[in-house]
């Protein structure tokens, strides 16, 4: 059982992402426990701040240590195997190979940054690992903190339905990498029509797929696919 704890200040938006698919299925199977817990929680002062000015002058706000620092202490897992994460665009680049290194871990504690940034001290002294999921700044670290999970739980194994799901298309004899290849389904010509009353045209399923020849077809998938860095 992988537990997953999330800081931040809308636990809401983690309640359908709990709630749905195959998620509530591993946590109903004991899989994983996933609890988005609300950063004010963990406030002393009446309204409840999560942050403050910056020091030194600057645009916006920065969040406060002090919630974050009890919310980690009272949630880290003593004697347990546990990373603490925080969500940041300058972070690492989040990887396939960090994804299994994070799935054999007891505990993940996630931190949610919003606003202009997080008070550096929860960085340097709080932190195992800052991430970021690519070049480009969203509104807050929920959005990533919810990729990270989903990445990270169908790793685990019973996740998905079966374990061959994951290994299908990991390359032979290679452990990383993964190709991503075209996929077809029914039906095997598809009649579109581009502009209304104008000519139908046909979208069909490469020949090689029906063909029964696993050869050509596993030619045909490496040749098509691309492999994603494991
Ligand atoms: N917070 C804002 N943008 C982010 C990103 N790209 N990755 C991780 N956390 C973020």
């Amino acid at each position: 059982m992988i537990i997953f704890d999330v800081l931040t200040i809308f636990p809401a938006l983690f309640d359908p992402f709990k709630k749905e698919s195959l998620l509530a299925k591993a946590q109903k199977k004991k899989l994983l426990r996933l609890t988005a817990h609300n950063l004010r929680d963990w406030t002393t002062d009446k309204h409840h701040s999560v942050d403050d000015k910056p020091f030194g002058g600057g645009l916006g706000m920065v969040m406060k240590i002090e919630p974050i620092y009890k919310a980690v202490q009272k949630l880290k897992k003593k004697g347990k195997k546990s990373k603490v994460i925080l969500f940041t665009p300058r972070g690492k680049k989040f990887t396939q190979a960090m994804a299994h290194d994070l799935s054999r871990q007891d505990q993940l504690i996630f931190i949610c940054g919003r606003y202009e940034g997080v008070d550096e001290r929860v960085a340097k002294n709080i932190v195992d690992m800052e991430l970021s999921i690519g070049n480009y700044v969203l509104m807050g670290g929920e959005v990533p903190c919810m990729a990270v999970i989903e990445t990270v739980s169908r790793l685990i194994p019973g996740v998905i339905g079966k374990p061959e799901f994951l290994q299908e298309r990991l390359g032979k004899g290679r452990r990383k990498g993964f190709l991503e290849y075209p996929q077809y389904t029914r039906p095997e010509v598809f009649r579109a029509r581009l502009a209304k009353g104008g000519k139908a045209i046909n979208w069909k399923v490469p020949k090689v797929l029906m063909s029964g020849n696993h050869k050509d077809i596993e030619e045909w998938k490496s040749k098509h696919g691309k492999m994603i860095a494991g």
